[in-house]
């Protein structure tokens, strides 16, 4: 195999298997087989003689952004290349004209939105590893966050998509506007398919002003449940948080226990973070308004009052699911979603399941991450029934398995056997079209 990769242009290729350990692993809990090489493509060139070797050679390429993916979308199955992007050419481009902007795969996701941010705009999408994933991996995986409970999902900032097709050469689908309606949309596609299409090497963004004003408040409750109905209750009332976060009595016991000097003060039995971002929205009187509707909810209500206090307390969110891996290296942490109308249900139902787990997560737009903390030392075919029900219970409630982090390996069993089969049998089929030889991230979702 040496000899198909030897002599590649434009490449830096890792074959020491002790320069691949590193790859065998994301953010999940799903590890990898030693991939055959790594190579760091650095042009065009690179991934072309790439494609030719792996239809000519047999060998599957899964691409790598920064490894910070939720599901082992990246991480190697059995003879494949790791296609890692980190290297791929190109520079951030804003364009205040046309509200966009243009970065290469390889481009860190904190540099895009502070680019935006230099000119006054914003790219809302801020997944939970913001500040060290690269933008190539929140194409790929489509990457959620706090913010999408009002701003959606990297989906929905996706103007256009250059992505490494099976011919080996590199493709544009999209343009730098938001109205392009010539057909179906090839890079919306591409978009969220975990590079089993093909590979996305760039992207242009669509930006929008950057809120000027940030409202964030601690939500105390006394009887968590209470927090069930709020986030359908906000926006019943014209209400629109830009984010909306919980946990649960158990997770923000930990917290207060042992997590960091900022979270041991943290009150109440459950805790929400809501945060609002619109014009007026740190006047007297939105915030007289949310009380009204708060009402008693609101007792223990705390206002940030700076932006020091705010991101303090955004800095305690963004690090739980570090904290609980840390304290619990065997966990399962999933990312289901309900419509925020379910929730309640969603909650009883879970207690029904029985299955022992912690949540907290995205509860304005439904996104819970339900983490079963001791997955490591359950056996194995309970661990099964236990996550199959908690699919079962959001698919049954109009939700389903993965809000945010994608199939990749982690959940593409439950993928396959949960979904409709229509639904598998046409991805197949478009797999069958675009990959007809099944080089691009074999073994993943489908
Ligand atoms: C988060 O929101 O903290 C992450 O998406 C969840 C996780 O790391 O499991
Ligand atoms: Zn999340």
């Amino acid at each position: 195999m040496d000899d198909f990769l030897t002599g590649l242009p434009e490449a830096t290729v890792l074959r020491d298997p002790s320069d691949l350990e590193p790859f065998l692993r994301d953010e999940s809990h799903v590890r990898g087989v030693l991939p055959l090489a790594v190579v760091k493509p650095r042009g065009p060139s690179a991934l072309r003689e790439l494609v030719r070797r792996a239809k000519a050679e047999g060998f599957g390429l899964v691409p790598r952004g920064a490894g910070t993916g939720k599901a082992g979308g990246c991480v190697p199955t059995a003879r494949t290349v790791v296609v890692d992007l980190s290297q791929w050419p190109g520079d951030i481009a804003v364009s205040a004209q046309d509200l966009s902007l243009s970065a290469p795969a390889s481009a860190p996701l904190r540099d895009v939105k502070a680019a935006a941010e230099a000119q006054g705009l914003f790219y809302p999408p801020d997944p939970n590893s913001w500040e060290s994933c690269a933008l190539g991996g929140t194409l790929a995986t489509n990457a959620g966050g706090p913010n999408a409970c009002k701003y959606g999902m990297t989906r929905h900032w996706v103007l256009a998509v250059d992505a490494l097709l099976e011919d080996g050469e590199i493709h544009r689908f999209g343009i730098s506007s938001v109205k392009a309606n010539a057909g179906p949309s090839l890079g919306q596609l591409l978009i969220g398919s975990e590079g089993v299409f093909g590979l996305i090497v760039g992207a242009t963004l669509r930006l929008t002003p950057l809120p000027r004003e940030h409202a964030t408040l601690l939500l105390p409750v006394r009887r968590w449940e209470d927090l069930l109905d709020l986030p359908g209750r906000l926006c019943a009332a014209g209400y629109q948080p830009s984010a909306f976060e919980f946990f649960d009595p158990a997770v923000l016991a930990e917290l207060r226990a042992h997590g960091p000097e900022e979270a041991r003060r943290l009150p109440g039995e459950a805790l929400a973070i809501l945060e609002f971002d619109e014009r007026g929205c740190t006047a007297e009187s939105f915030l007289e308004g949310l009380l009204d509707l708060l009402g008693p909810m609101a007792e223990s209500l705390e206002l940030a009052s700076d932006e020091r206090q705010r991101k303090a307390i955004w800095a305690v969110r963004r690090m739980t699911s570090a904290f609980l891996k840390e304290r619990h290296p065997g966990k399962v942490s999933e990312d289901i979603v309900v419509p925020r109308s379910r929730l309640r249900a969603f909650f009883e139902g879970l207690g029904r399941l029985g299955a022992p787990c912690v949540t907290y997560g995205h509860l304005g737009d439904g996104n819970l991450h339900v983490n079963l903390l001791a997955a490591d030392k359950t056996d194995p075919a309970l661990l099964e029934r236990q996550l199959n029900g908690l699919f079962r219970l959001a698919l049954d409630l109009g939700g389903t398995l993965s809000g945010e982090h994608g199939i990749g390996l982690a959940k593409r069993e439950a993928f396959l056997t949960l979904s409709d089969p229509a639904h598998i049998r046409a991805l197949r089929a478009v797999k069958r079209a675009l990959d007809p030889c099944g080089i691009f991230n074999p073994g993943k979702v489908i």
